[in-house]
């Protein structure tokens, strides 16, 4: 087995009183989609948080690349590799998709202090980007994002994530808004992603798009890790009693209906 990308040994996160995260322990390996699931109030967001550098692990250890690590901020985490995709991604509706792709990181032209964004090129990488990624719709990069569909900015921002060289991409919910197509197309932007080495957490309530890309499944109930287990491993039921935690699943069946 390859060395994980990232490793959380036994770590807790704790709000005042309120202990969100509990002996939490799990791998992320490079090449593989981990599936985070669980319901709401869970811890899962709080995970995301630490893995991001967002948060600090009130006591634990996380390791990225082998080594014991504490990320001073999202930024450094960033800087590392690690990208955080939010549900509400694109959510600059009137900014071009040119200049939302390289957001942050644009290629200038001309020296400080007289830098600026060179539109043109901007435009170009973006676009042949994205034509990569299969977003055929878009020409051109002064489209506006909001004419993009969910999904489309879902994988316009897992793309350009790996274009800039994330290691690792965290992406909350991705697929939870979209419709089937949509969140086919979000899946099939994760396993490309999967294929070029990056390790990918993948948070989600949808035991049918958890099982359809997952490698490895971590379940989190109230803080602590209520399973972790790989592929083939468990049934869809056993999964979705698992994330139901015993209690009715009717509701979560329907979602499976919705997907097939
Ligand atoms: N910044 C915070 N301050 C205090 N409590 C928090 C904070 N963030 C999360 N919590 C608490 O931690 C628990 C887990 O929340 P969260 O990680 O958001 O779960 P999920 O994303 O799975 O719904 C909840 O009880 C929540 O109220
Ligand atoms: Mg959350």
């Amino acid at each position: 087995m390859s060395q994980p990308l990232m490793e959380l040994r036994d770590v807790d996160k704790f709000f005042g009183s309120t202990k969100a995260l509990k002996h939490v322990s799990m791998q992320v390996e490079p090449g593989k989609i981990l599936c985070l699931l669980g319901d709401n109030g869970a811890g899962k967001s709080t995970l995301i948080k630490v893995l991001s550098g967002y948060h600090q692990p009130t006591s634990g250890t996380l390791m990225f690349e082998g080594r014991p690590t504490k990320f001073a901020s999202p930024r450094e985490a960033r800087q590392r590799g690690i990208a955080t995709v939010h549900q509400d991604v694109g959510s600059i509706p009137l900014m071009s998709v040119g200049r939302n792709f390289f957001l942050g990181a644009e290629p200038a032209t001309g020296r400080w202090p007289f830098k600026s964004i060179d539109t043109r090129l901007a435009n170009e990488v973006a676009v042949e980007q994205m034509q990569k990624f299969g977003l055929t719709r878009v020409t051109s990069g002064d489209q506006l994002v909001g004419t993009m569909s969910g999904g489309e900015r879902q994988v316009l921002a897992i793309g350009r994530a790996m274009y800039f060289g994330a290691k690792m991409l965290i992406l909350d919910e991705p697929t939870s808004a979209l419709g089937v197509k949509e969140a086919a197309m979000v899946l099939k932007m994760m396993r490309i992603a999967r294929q070029n080495g990056a390790g990918i957490v993948f948070i989600t309530h949808n035991a049918r798009h958890a099982m359809s890309v997952g490698d490895t499944f971590v379940v989190l109930i109230q803080g602590e890790v209520a399973a972790s287990f790989k592929r083939g491993e468990k049934s869809r039921e056993e999964v979705l009693n698992l994330m139901a935690g015993g209690e009715d699943m009717s509701e979560l069946e329907d979602d499976l209906e919705q997907i097939d």
